[in-house]
């Protein structure tokens, strides 16, 4: 098993853990099965996570975090729930592994979320988006936000996307963007 170039969601752990200084407030923008949120529970002082799937939610309430609130809308609609500065948001796209594919995070929603994420996220804040393109949805999810993203002003934001060259079968993608 490889260390560096095996798991998405571990390297994204590990540049937020590692380039973020204040982890004060996250979002999970898609709490799935919940290792995302675990993560930003025990680093960050205060985190929303956002699922569309009740029983998603209903599981992970059952966790009782202190400081997790678990909230079963969208994730286009973050705004409408938060209300205060974030340093990190993680989305992880695409439908919940050994769940229903027909659930899936799609585009227009998923890059309206971004959007209003960008306006959230402090100063030296950070965006994970792992992006799955073995699927339709995830295709334009694709083609979609990398095409917003790589017009945002490199004067106030850094987006870098961390691809797999050597391997075969649609692999996912792993975005970031650092906000100056
Ligand atoms: C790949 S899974 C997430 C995996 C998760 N981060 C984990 O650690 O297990 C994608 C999740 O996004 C959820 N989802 C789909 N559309 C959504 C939306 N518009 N807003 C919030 N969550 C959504 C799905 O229900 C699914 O649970």
């Amino acid at each position: 098993m490889y260390k560096y170039v095996g798991d998405i969601s571990v390297l994204a752990h590990y540049i937020i853990k590692e380039f973020l200084e204040n982890k004060l407030v996250a979002i999970d923008g898609t709490l799935g099965n919940g290792y995302d949120t675990d993560f930003l529970s025990e680093h960050f002082n205060k985190v929303y996570a956002f699922d569309i799937q009740k029983s998603a939610c209903e599981n992970y309430i059952m966790k009782e975090k202190s400081n997790v609130s678990v909230i079963n809308d969208s994730h286009h609609l973050l705004n409408e729930y938060v209300k205060e500065e974030v340093n990190c948001i993680i989305y992880n796209l695409g439908f919940l592994p050994g769940g229903d594919k027909n659930i899936t995070t799609e585009h227009n929603t998923s890059l309206e979320s971004i959007k209003k994420g960008l306006k959230l996220l402090s100063s030296g804040g950070i965006i994970a988006i792992s992006i799955y393109t073995g699927h339709n949805e995830g295709k334009k999810e694709e083609t979609c936000i990398l095409e917003y993203l790589q017009r945002l002003p490199k004067s106030k934001y850094g987006v870098m996307v961390h691809s797999y060259l050597n391997r075969t079968n649609n692999p996912p993608k792993l975005v970031i963007v650092e906000k100056k």
